[in-house]
């Protein structure tokens, strides 16, 4: 290791990939071995394991490391680590080892990516843990919430071989191990360099902050972006990396690099500040950023913020000395309109009023189509953005009618399938009832447990249409609350969804009765009807409820259309 650079975290840069022969060697004797397939996170924290990202760790920690750093923040012998790395797994599995078992850690793909040698078994206190980590036991902390409903009941621990890194499809030149990266700042002769964690896309405050730290301590920069797993509801990796990229040129040459980091998130605020200090000085920096609320997850549901916005500062500046790593601690940023410049917040002139935009603003203007400021962010950076945040009027949407049979909702379904083809720009997929029941539905009959799955079928189909920019129109009779709110989570988090009630009575459904079905019913030939020998639910959440009788379908079409106009899904025809 050349001798300029920084030491890794207690003293040793750990490489747990073995090699060829014994990477060989355990394949063929795995055969026998139970296998244990490796969740996102365990696979995350599997190649910090492996590629040294954790140093000093050389496994998953066992039960004394683990209390330990619930307890202490630090591991059994002493050194300072502040987060449990640990492979839980199922009942299932847990009931087939003992001490000394071999278990094949696998990718997603089946691929064989270490082997444990077992040596300890134990059910932990997932509560304590939350408790003593997040200091909280909220599920509202996203952390918490994995502890809570993600993380398998038992936790194992054991000598850890690496056959080999978790392999990566995407910007594989851009994900450099420790190793690598160390070796890269050698050759480019960098011993000083300051990192920029982050988990968002970088706009221009991120990007004066970090050229204002390097060049204030003379140092070189590392862009250093998390693209393991982030806060749900994060901009997708791809998209962030494509911003990073654009950014990269807006630094003076040869003074900043960016490589990708594979970590899984915990947003543990202050212990996570640590955790990311020490990761960093593995990959071979100096110096760390940590800005306002440094991976927190913000607040509950109250408004109570999970922890203080500089707590994460203040817990990193108490440790700074012992870890060896130095915090450069960062006020918010804001624009001054006067001087076209950025500066930390507490920096203001008196009488100056700064500017800035929340994240939540941002998101509204992207859907909106509404303008991003200049002063804001770089017009490389937002025009990515709308790449993959479209304006409402280009993002796909379902339409989703509910209603008795004979209540209309395929005749209007048909009528605004025909509208929406007159405006046209976006696919149109009809999911009508009968059309489902007669090709995705066939087997199914009409008992709760197969509706539900044909429900579930249809907003499966809608969803992966919205996703792609298309318009799904859904008509089925959908009678159960429970799915349909399902069916609404799903579709939502891929665009738009406009739930349309037909309320039109039961006894104007059977006056229709179009195809004969309610008198059938009534005699008992049509077994579970809905309406008659089955139940509906009506919904609470309709966006839109239609009342039919005595209105033409052209008018309840033309409803629905206003609609999507007013929440603009219906853009103007110059659009
Ligand atoms: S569900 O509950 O949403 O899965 O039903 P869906 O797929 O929309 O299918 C409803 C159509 O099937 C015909 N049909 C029945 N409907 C309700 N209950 C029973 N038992 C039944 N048996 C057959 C009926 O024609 C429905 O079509 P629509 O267009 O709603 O009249």
């Amino acid at each position: 290791m050349p001798r300029n650079l920084i030491e890794p975290h207690g003293g040793t840069l750990r490489n747990l990939v073995v090699e060829r022969d014994r990477s060989d060697e355990l394949k063929s004797q795995s055969r026998d071995w139970p296998s244990w397939d490796l969740t996102g996170r365990q696979l995350c924290d599997l190649e910090l394991l492996l590629n040294g990202g954790f140093s000093p760790l050389e496994g998953f920690l066992g039960k004394a490391d683990y209390q330990s750093v619930c307890d202490k923040m630090r591991l059994a012998d002493g050194t300072i680590w502040p987060m449990p790395i640990m492979l839980d797994v199922s009942e299932e599995l847990a009931g087939k080892l003992k001490e000394s078992s071999m278990l094949a850690l696998r990718d997603a793909e089946g691929t064989m990516v270490a082997a444990l040698k077992v040596t300890e078994i134990w059910q932990p206190d997932l509560n304590a843990e939350a408790k003593k980590v997040f200091g909280s036991t909220n599920p509202e902390h996203p952390g918490v919430a994995y502890l809570m409903n993600s993380t398998n009941p038992y936790y194992i621990s054991g000598t850890l071989e690496g056959l080999q890194l978790p392999h990566h499809y995407d910007y594989v030149q851009l994900r450099l191990t420790p190793t690598q990266l160390r070796a890269k700042f050698a050759s480019l002769g960098w011993s000083k360099v300051v990192a920029f964690q982050t988990r968002n896309p970088m706009h221009r405050a991120h990007q004066e902050l970090t050229f204002r730290a390097a060049a204030d301590l003379e140092a070189n920069l590392l862009i250093h972006p998390v693209v393991g797993m982030t806060k749900p509801g994060d901009v997708d990796h791809y998209t962030r990396v494509r911003c990073y990229q654009s950014i990269l040129r807006h630094y003076p040459k040869n003074t900043a690099t960016m490589s990708l980091l594979p970590l899984a998130m915990r947003m543990g605020g202050p212990r996570e500040a640590i955790w990311h200090a020490i990761i960093r000085k593995n990959f071979g920096c100096t110096h760390l950023i940590v800005g306002r609320d440094h991976a927190g997850p913000g607040s509950d549901s109250a408004g109570k913020p999970f922890y203080g916005p500089y707590d994460a500062q203040e817990l990193l500046k108490e440790h700074e000395e012992e870890l060896g790593i130095a915090m450069v601690p960062f006020k918010m940023m804001v624009y001054l309109e006067e001087k076209d410049a950025y500066c930390p917040v507490d920096e203001v002139p008196e009488g100056v009023k700064p500017k800035s935009l929340s994240g939540t603003e941002l998101r509204e203007r992207l859907a909106d189509g509404r303008e991003i400021p200049a002063w804001f962010s770089f017009p490389e950076v937002v025009r990515e953005l709308r790449r993959t945040y479209p304006p409402r009027n280009k993002q796909g949407f379902t339409v989703f009618f509910t209603g008795l049979s004979g209540s209309g909702k395929s005749t209007i379904a048909n009528v605004l399938m025909v509208k929406l083809l007159e405006m046209g720009g976006r696919p149109i997929t009809l999911w009508d009832g009968d059309i489902v029941r007669k090709n995705l539905s066939s087997e199914l009959g009409f008992s709760k447990e197969h509706r539900d799955i044909n429900i579930r079928r249809i907003g499966f189909v809608a969803a992966e249409n919205t996703k792609n920019g298309g318009i799904a129109i859904c008509a089925p009779i959908a009678p159960y609350e429970a799915i349909r709110k399902e069916n609404r989570e799903l579709i939502s988090k891929n665009g738009g969804y406009i739930l349309v009630y037909l309320s039109t009575s039961l006894e104007e459904c059977e006056r229709r009765d179009r195809k004969g079905l309610y008198a059938k019913a009534r005699a008992g030939i049509i077994k579970e009807f809905t309406g008659i020998s089955d139940p509906y639910e009506v919904p609470d959440d309709a966006d839109i409820v239609l009342e039919t009788e005595g209105v033409t379908p052209e008018q309840c079409a033309q409803q629905i259309i206003l609609h999507l106009e007013k929440e603009g899904y219906i853009g103007a025809q110059d659009d």
